[in-house]
């Protein structure tokens, strides 16, 4: 990598990434150089969306999804990203956490970061599905369908976005 640095935002925070942590990993940055160790690895090769963070190119355009594990930070520069530590306020979980753990939607945890984020871009998306029950689970499936879990299985977490999405359609209080 060449001697620039790049610039890009974590979690709303402003960040200069020096030259030599360029073709770090996402994940890796994540986790080694600013001690953000919610993003999970599970594969480290782009197949199990464990390490699913969201992104934004600029600050008001919808939230899209990456694969930590497998972005470089060098292909970031001037972008959003968001992780799972972005969702709670102070001790206010976000509607989807709130949502994963009235369902019981995961056991050991170690893929719902990649889920939450994952869903939490879809639910930027939901307008231009539609509020039927069919489009809703054609959202989720499109969004959060290859996610993998090897312990719950996905009923419980697809239940738990359905009703967060519901009600974000309705305007309600997941929204
Ligand atoms: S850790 Fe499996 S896709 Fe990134
Ligand atoms: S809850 Fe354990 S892998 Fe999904």
């Amino acid at each position: 990598m060449n001697g620039a640095v790049i610039r890009l935002h974590v979690n709303g925070q402003a960040l200069t990434v020096s030259a030599d942590d360029a073709d770090m990993s996402l994940a890796d940055y994540l986790h080694e150089r600013l001690d953000l160790t919610g993003t999970k690895v599970c594969c480290g090769i782009g197949v199990c969306r464990a390490c699913t963070v969201g992104i934004r190119n600029r600050p008001d355009a919808l939230l899209e999804k990456t694969l930590a594990c497998v972005t470089t930070v060098s292909t970031l520069a001037n972008q959003h990203v968001y992780t799972v530590e972005s969702l709670a306020q102070g001790n206010r979980l976000a509607p989807l956490q709130q949502s994963f753990l009235e369902a019981f939607a995961f056991q050991c945890g170690y893929c719902t970061p990649g889920f939450l984020m994952a869903a939490t871009a879809m639910l930027e998306h939901l307008g231009q599905y539609g509020a039927s029950a069919e489009r809703i689970d054609d959202a989720i499936d499109t969004w959060v369908g290859g996610n993998l879990c090897r312990c719950t299985g996905y009923v419980r977490y697809k239940e738990a976005i359905r009703r967060v999405a519901r009600a974000k359609l309705k305007g309600g209080a997941g929204s």
